[in-house]
């Protein structure tokens, strides 16, 4: 199978969806969506509860399968065979009670290394993404010993463990207050504009539209269950961003016109 160029540009996508449509049962989650993403770009999905965003989120991840369409990562089909690792992070952290956050970040590593021989193990690895995230001095604390805002960062620096070339974030800090989650955002930006880590390509999940201008260089607006594309945006404010500029407010205003809900005449 050969790269699928991004539509009119003739590039190179490293992610590739072409009409993709997710069943469940008879569920339709996702009703034929088409999309490139490069790499270098932060791109979120937003849109309603429910609308199947989690669904082709997991499809990326190859963890759930595409029932039409085709869906390709740097070239290859989505799932255990794609050319590029890929990690999800999930709305909730999701941290082993019995693990500190140091084995818990550690763990895909050890479960890699367990079950194909591939890999290393990289204390010093694990160490560092905590320092990234803000956890240095909470390796050796247990799950319940961390607020929610640091069971978040100690999952994140988890993902990042596995030094994946893309990462999906599915609400990431959306469980959280506004006030963490600004900062917990933040310090993704940093570790993202860092260079420190493999990143070519962020797809992150949001119900929030401040938050998707915030951060990504496209939005994804997506209509009610089954997933349709109705707009894709360009952000092109350079960071950071301040949602009291009067450009932010326009482009805010852009996406909340696609996303408001169409009533029949
Ligand atoms: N494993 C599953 N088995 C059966 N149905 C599922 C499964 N996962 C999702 N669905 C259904 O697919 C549809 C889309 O779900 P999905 O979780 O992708 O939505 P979402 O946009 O992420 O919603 P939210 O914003 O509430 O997280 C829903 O109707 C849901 O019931
Ligand atoms: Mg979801």
């Amino acid at each position: 199978m050969h790269a699928m160029p991004v539509a009119g540009t003739g590039e190179t996508c490293l992610i590739g969806a072409e009409d993709v449509r997710i069943r469940f049962g008879d569920v339709e989650a996702v009703g034929g969506v088409s999309l490139g993403i490069r790499g270098g770009e932060f791109v979120t999905l937003l849109g309603p509860s429910g609308c199947g965003k989690s669904s082709l989120l997991k499809a990326i991840a190859g963890l759930v399968p595409v029932a039409g369409g085709t869906l390709a990562v740097a070239g290859r089909p989505a799932g255990p065979a794609a050319a590029l690792e890929v990690g999800l992070m999930f709305q909730k952290p999701l941290l082993l009670p019995w693990r500190t956050t140091l084995l818990n970040v550690e763990l895909p590593m050890e479960i890699a290394l367990k079950s194909s021989g591939v890999g290393r193990f990289e204390r010093a690895r694990a160490v560092e993404l905590l320092r990234m995230v803000g956890l240095a001095d909470f390796a050796a604390a247990y799950p319940h010993q961390l607020s929610g805002g640091m069971q978040q960062r100690a999952a994140l620096a988890r993902t990042l463990m596995s030094d994946p070339d893309i990462l999906l974030l599915d609400e990431p800090f959306g469980a959280l207050d506004e006030f963490t989650r600004e900062t917990l955002n933040g310090e993704l930006l940093a570790i993202w504009h860092s260079g420190t880590t493999r990143l070519k390509a962020i797809v992150m999940v949001t119900h929030s539209i401040p938050e998707a201008v915030a951060m990504s260089d496209r939005i994804v607006v997506l209509s009610p269950r089954p997933a349709r594309l109705i707009d894709v945006i360009a952000v092109k404010l350079p960071h950071p961003r301040d949602p009291a500029d009067a450009a932010f407010a326009r482009v805010l205003g852009e996406v909340r016109a696609a996303a408001r809900p169409k009533v029949a005449p």
